[in-house]
């Protein structure tokens, strides 16, 4: 099939709409993301879906890379996530891509529906995360590739040192942070729950992200730190909030460089 309607094409840097899909995407998505999209398969795909969408990442930019002839959704049920999501299929009218707002853990699909599914950064960190692996298993056909995203313990182990150190003296503190930190994924770990659902791993690809602060102060007060981070880190300080960060910041005082252990993760559905 050939469609020639990208001649004409007129690339509007003044149009609002335009602007709005432009600047569309967190850093730290796209460090994920980035590796999802070089390594996952292209070929031979008429039907895809990407679980927990969020605000359209990396469903849109799969559904363009794939072409017009894949049929691509996802699924996510944050439903500001995906007004904007909405918003950028509108600007880039991208034809071949369907939201639906919903959980992973009762999805509107046919078994055996799908040839390839992704998620980055999203199943495998769901509140039900076995109930969305077997929902996962139900949609893919037998022979389809799962391609997965997730950081991986040892995730930000600068910072965690600086924290351990800053909790030594608060045994439940320390306790706390021993469970968050052991909550990340591991490549052992995340082999076996696919391998459980139903999904055979086939390749693995470990990349190493960095994140670069000035100092602890500018790490704290960074808009996506705060976002994504920051409750959880106040609930391992919990009434001991403003103490433990004050020493956390007075160890935190020269260049902060955070290592962020990714992996991509490819199964097969047997
Ligand atoms: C860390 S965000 C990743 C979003 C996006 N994939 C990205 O790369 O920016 C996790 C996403 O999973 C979604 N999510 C949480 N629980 C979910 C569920 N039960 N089913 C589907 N998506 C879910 C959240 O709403 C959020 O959009």
């Amino acid at each position: 099939m050939q469609r020639l309607d990208f001649l004409t094409f007129n690339a509007d840097f003044s149009s609002p709409q335009i602007l709005a899909a432009y600047d569309e995407l967190p850093l730290w998505s796209a460090m994920f993301g980035l590796l999802l999209l070089e390594e996952v398969p292209l070929a031979n795909v008429g039907r895809a879906l990407d679980v927990g969408c969020g605000t359209g990442f990396p469903l849109i930019e799969l559904a363009e890379r794939l072409g017009v002839t894949a049929d691509v959704h996802g699924i996510d049920p944050w439903t500001a996530g995906l007004e904007r999501a909405r918003q950028k299929i509108a600007a880039r009218a991208t034809p071949n891509v369907t939201i639906h707002e919903g959980s992973a853990m009762a999805m509107p699909f046919d078994d055996g529906h799908f040839d390839l599914i992704v998620s980055n950064l999203g199943v495998n960190n769901f509140d039900d995360r076995a109930g969305a692996m077997r929902e996962c298993r139900r949609v893919a056909r037998d022979g389809a590739t799962i391609a997965l995203t997730t950081n991986l313990q040892g995730h930000m182990r600068e910072f965690y040192d600086a924290f351990a150190e800053a909790v030594a003296d608060d045994a439940e503190a320390l306790r706390r942070l021993e469970t968050h930190i052991a909550h990340r994924a591991t490549i052992p770990g995340v082999r076996q729950f696919l391998q459980e659902h139903g999904f055979e791993v086939r390749r693995i690809v470990e990349r190493e992200g960095v994140m670069r602060f000035a100092n602890g102060d500018a790490l704290l007060n960074h808009h996506f730190i705060k976002l994504g981070f920051l409750d959880a880190w106040k609930e391992v300080a919990a009434d001991n909030a403003p103490e433990i960060f004050k020493r956390l910041l007075e160890r935190l005082t020269g260049k902060v460089r955070l290592t962020i252990p990714m992996a991509y993760i490819e199964g097969m559905a047997t």
